[in-house]
């Protein structure tokens, strides 16, 4: 396992290392809410939280920096302008090129230049120009006193500066020989995918939604404004979608990818084959569509689920079972060091998730499955499932519910079932059919196929994987495969 999460490291770490950065630094001050009578419960099983309540910081205006670029430079800044801080030969860099060039484009009132670091040469930036066709001018900081004047550690940033208006000099110095003074309104440094729907949002605060087409915009662009929903919707497994594919190495089929991802395939959406991808995993614009209601397209989140949540890939799945486990505001009661434990367990995945697969209600009891399912039964014998609670030593092992909770069915299925001793669970039968097929009193009394999980017509991974894995976890079973455990429990 361990070996397989360095292996990985490169491209994910990166990106969780960015979002942690870039969510945690969007932490909204929440105010406190006046008190309106008696707290009312939400009725999705969520935290309190407020809508975008970061919203008025996010788009406020904030302090100017005054700055000293070289002379040359900072005349050609007459109007608000975008500095593109890169190295020719930085692959982070020409990733970047594209969106780069696409906010180069359009209407944001910006003026562009790229100044390439002190190291670059002629030769690599002609060959940077040819391969790349920058829709704007290109310098050299040979004197690397741009980025001096910065504090540029890292190649791709972007530095958004404007001529400084006379109060807003509180240096009370003028500037060196040979530099001009400017300011700088926003940095992106260094600047992380997706980041270019943060400038286009705040290119014009009085509309900030003036960008969003029908187009895909991010969870970045979203969480300038919705930060708390942005933390509390990083803690779940849907933002890790893609990254659970990847471990398993089936990120590059694409019947797969499509429900693991954000948009595939439509304008601003997943592209496959970019692991990296501002849209990878399962974000906002998956539930509320593209843009989410604010071009003026509403689309009700609770439809968009089954989508992906279907009977094949999410069995006994019911909305209302899902809520209550993708409150976005969970991360508003959490701690720091509570919410750094949740992201890196979700990136681990090591974190604990619901199973949806089951419908609720009573269990029976393998027996009674017997009188129909002799098949089954006769293979029951041989299935190491039926031993689990002769694993626990008599007395000991199997009074502590902690253990027996994995050893055998319990007596009942669903939110609130009791799980708190062995008498909550079917001691005698072990892991029984139950606890595969899920609760089968409905079952038993009037069989059919609509009121009992059959599992045969169910994608592996989605379902059964989950199912087994609920049990056959890290810790309990390091080396789980799912082919190699499923050939060991034919029927
Ligand atoms: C510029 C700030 C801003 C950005 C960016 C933003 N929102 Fe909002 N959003 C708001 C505000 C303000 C509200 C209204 C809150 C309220 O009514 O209390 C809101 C409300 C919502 C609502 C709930 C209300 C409704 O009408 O259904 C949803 C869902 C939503 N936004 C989704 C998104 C998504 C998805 C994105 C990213 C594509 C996004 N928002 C980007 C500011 C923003
Ligand atoms: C674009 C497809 C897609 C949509 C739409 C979608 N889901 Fe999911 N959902 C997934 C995938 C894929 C996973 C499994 C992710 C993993 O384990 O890596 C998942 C996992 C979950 C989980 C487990 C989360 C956790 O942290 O353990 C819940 C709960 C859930 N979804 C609820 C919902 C609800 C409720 C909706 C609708 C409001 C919804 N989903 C919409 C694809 C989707
Ligand atoms: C129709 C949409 C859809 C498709 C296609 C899809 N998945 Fe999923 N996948 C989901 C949903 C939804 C979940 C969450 C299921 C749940 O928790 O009930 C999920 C969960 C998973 C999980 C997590 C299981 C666990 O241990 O919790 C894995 C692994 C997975 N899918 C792999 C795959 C692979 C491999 C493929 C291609 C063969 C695939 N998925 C195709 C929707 C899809
Ligand atoms: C898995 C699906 C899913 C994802 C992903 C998701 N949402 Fe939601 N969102 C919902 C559902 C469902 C509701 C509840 C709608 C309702 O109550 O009718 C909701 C409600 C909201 C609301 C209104 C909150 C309120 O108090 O009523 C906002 C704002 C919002 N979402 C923003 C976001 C943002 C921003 C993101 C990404 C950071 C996001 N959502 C990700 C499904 C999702
Ligand atoms: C999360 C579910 C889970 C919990 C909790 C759990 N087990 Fe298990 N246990 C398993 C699984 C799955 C296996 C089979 C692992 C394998 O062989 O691949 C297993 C196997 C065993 C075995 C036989 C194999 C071995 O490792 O020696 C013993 C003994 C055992 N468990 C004892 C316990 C005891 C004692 C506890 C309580 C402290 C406990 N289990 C709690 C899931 C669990
Ligand atoms: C460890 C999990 C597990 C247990 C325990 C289990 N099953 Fe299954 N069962 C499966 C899976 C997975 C499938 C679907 C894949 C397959 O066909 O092998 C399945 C398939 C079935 C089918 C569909 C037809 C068939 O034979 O393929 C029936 C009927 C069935 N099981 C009945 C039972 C009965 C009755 C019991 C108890 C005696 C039982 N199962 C115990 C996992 C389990
Ligand atoms: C009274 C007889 C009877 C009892 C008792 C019974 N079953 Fe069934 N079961 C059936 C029949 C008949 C079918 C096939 C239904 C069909 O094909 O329409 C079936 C189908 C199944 C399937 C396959 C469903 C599918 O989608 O393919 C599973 C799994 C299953 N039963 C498990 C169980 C379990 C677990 C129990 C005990 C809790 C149980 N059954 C008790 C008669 C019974
Ligand atoms: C309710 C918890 C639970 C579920 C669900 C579960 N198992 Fe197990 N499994 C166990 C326990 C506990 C043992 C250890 C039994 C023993 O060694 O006596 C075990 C043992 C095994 C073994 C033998 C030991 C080994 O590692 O080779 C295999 C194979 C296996 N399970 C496969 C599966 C598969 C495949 C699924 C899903 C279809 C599944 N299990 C679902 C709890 C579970």
């Amino acid at each position: 396992m361990r070996s397989i999460t360095l292996r990985l490291l490169p491209p994910i770490a990166l990106a969780l290392g960015l979002l942690l950065a870039l969510i945690i630094g969007l932490r909204p001050v929440i105010a406190d809410e006046p008190a309106a009578g008696p707290e009312r419960e939400d009725p999705r099983g969520w935290s309190k939280g407020v809508p975008a309540a970061a919203v008025q910081q996010a788009l406020a205006a904030h302090a100017v920096v005054p700055v000293d670029l070289p002379a040359a430079l900072a005349r050609d800044i007459t109007q608000r302008t975008a500095l593109f801080y890169f190295s020719p030969t930085c692959p982070h860099c020409t990733a970047a090129m594209p969106e780069i060039n696409a906010l180069a484009k359009r209407d944001t009132g910006l003026k562009w230049i790229g100044v390439a670091s002190g190291a670059s040469t002629e030769e690599q930036l002609l060959e940077f120009e040819a391969t790349y066709q920058p829709a704007f001018e290109l310098v050299i900081d040979t004197d690397r006193s741009f980025a001096a004047a910065l504090g540029a550690r890292s190649t791709p940033s972007l530095y958004i500066a404007r001529p400084l208006r006379p109060e807003e000099d509180t240096s009370g110095l003028p500037p060196a020989q040979g530099f001009g003074r400017v300011g700088i309104d926003e940095a992106y440094a260094p600047f992380g995918r997706g980041a270019g729907g943060v400038l286009l949002l705040r290119s014009d605060p009085s509309n900030p939604f003036k960008h969003f087409g029908g187009d895909y915009q991010g969870e970045t662009t979203c969480g300038v404004c919705h930060s708390e929903e942005r933390l509390s919707m990083a803690i779940t497994h849907h933002q890790a979608a893609l990254w659970t594919l990847y471990r398993r190495e089936r990120h590059t089929e694409e019947p797969c990818v499509k429900c693991h991802v954000t948009g595939m395939g439509a304008p601003g959406g997943f592209v496959m084959g970019d692991l990296g991808h501002p849209m990878a995993g399962v974000q906002c614009e998956a539930c509320h569509g593209p843009g989410g209601p604010h071009d003026g397209q509403r689309q009700d989140a609770k439809t968009a689920c089954v989508g992906c949540h279907d009977k094949e890939h999410s069995v006994a799945f019911t909305v209302e079972k899902g809520l209550p486990h993708i409150d976005h505001f969970k991360a508003n009661h959490m701690s720091e060091a509570e919410l750094h434990a949740a992201l890196a367990a979700i990136e681990e995945g090591s974190a604990a998730k619901p199973l949806l697969a089951f419908p609720e209600g009573p269990t029976v009891g393998a027996a009674s499955c017997k009188s129909c399912h002799k098949k089954q039964h006769k293979w029951a014998k041989g299935d190491p499932h039926r031993a689990a609670m002769a694993r626990l030593s008599e007395g000991e092992d199997a009074q502590r519910v902690e253990c027996v909770r994995c050893h055998a069915t319990p007596k009942a299925v669903g939110i609130g079932a009791p799980r708190s001793s062995p008498a909550d669970f079917r001691v005698d039968e072990g892991v029984g059919c139950e606890s595969c097929h899920g609760p089968g009193a409905a079952h038993a009394a009037a069989p059919n196929t609509d009121n009992i999980v059959g599992l045969g017509d169910s994608c592996p991974e989605c379902v059964i994987e989950a199912i087994c894995t609920s049990c056959h976890d890290q810790t309990w079973d390091p080396k789980w495969e799912l082919k190699v455990r499923m050939a060991a429990i034919p029927h």
